[in-house]
């Protein structure tokens, strides 16, 4: 496995005649990212895994500085998940200065996370479009946990013409059902356990969900299915996922920061007919840590 920076990267990208994958992250490795790795591994004949925590997405009062680094283990855990070249570029060779021009998200980039992290997806889509543009890759692979930035380097590829293939893993989830995640480090064990109302969320949600689809369709009218109310399943199964994290937020457990059932292409809310692919999204912070997670649904 080599590793180094944008030197070392062209000379290696030069070489190499096969299929590359392309596994981005910030580092703090867990085997959620390794699942990627080893998923990139099979689409392909080389692997190149970036480890660069980009200043870019992160607001003046977030955790860049904090953000855990440890890259001797995260070298460790790309060897093992069988990585070719391992891209961690410095701070400077990544921006000289501070990049005038950038990529712009719009408006699937403005709400949720982006709503709540300004300028958060600007960020993502300029790093991953230079880290595009630096390895080429003719595949790459992205977390689902992540879902609002999956479906936007989806719309950046198609709309920036990217000729490269987008794969998405399912969230990764611990024994205990909170999802993988760099900033589950953060968490004390107690806030762990407060944590765990985001997943009990998601489960009442799709338990709502499957309950209605076993009995009669939601009518455009406002039919009821399921132990939905007037406004259709949609809402019967956003409501069940908000109860849940009030009820936590009650006893102090979390702040929630938005739970919406939304159109997986479009990331605007669900009519109460709606048919189709679905994402509910939360997202929560637990003892001052910045928690998401979602739940793909089909009406
Ligand atoms: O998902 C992440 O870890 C980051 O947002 C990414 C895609 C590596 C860009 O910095």
């Amino acid at each position: 496995m080599e590793v180094g920076g944008i030197q070392a990267l062209r000379r290696w990208r030069a070489e190499q005649l096969g299929r590359v994958g392309l596994v981005p992250t910030m580092g703090a490795l867990h085997s959620g990212h390794q699942a990627l790795m080893t998923r990139a591994r099979t689409e392909s004949d080389l692997v190149v895994a970036s480890i660069f925590v980009n200043p870019l997405q992160f607001g003046a009062d977030e955790d860049f500085v904090q953000y855990p680094r440890p890259i001797e283990e995260d070298l460790k855990k790309c060897e093992e998940a069988g990585v070719d070249f391992v891209f961690a570029p410095a701070l400077a060779e990544m921006y000289p200065s501070a990049p005038e021009v950038r990529v712009v998200a719009g408006r699937m980039g403005a709400v949720f996370e982006g709503a709540a992290r300004p300028g958060h997806f600007d960020g993502v889509l300029t790093v991953v479009a230079k880290l595009f543009t630096l390895i080429a890759p003719d595949v790459t692979v992205f977390g689902l946990k992540d879902i609002q930035q999956f479906v936007l380097v989806k719309r950046m590829i198609a709309d920036l013409n990217f000729d490269i293939e987008l794969i998405g893993l399912p969230v990764v989830r611990d024994a205990d059902g909170l999802a993988m995640s760099s900033r589950n480090s953060y968490l004390a064990a107690d806030d762990r356990a407060r944590a765990l109302a985001i997943p009990r969320a998601l489960d009442a949600a799709a338990e709502v969900a499957e309950r209605g689809r076993g009995t009669a369709e939601p009518s455009a009218g406002g039919g009821s299915s399921g132990g939905s109310t007037g406004a259709g399943l949609p809402a019967a199964v956003e409501a069940a996922a908000l109860a849940e994290l009030e009820s936590a937020a009650e006893r102090g457990d979390l702040e929630i920061i938005y739970c919406s059932l939304v159109e997986a292409a479009t990331l605007q809310p669900c009519p109460p007919d709606f048919t189709g692919s679905a994402l509910l999204l939360v997202s929560a912070t637990v003892g001052g840590a910045h928690l998401i997670d979602n739940l793909p649904l089909e009406f």
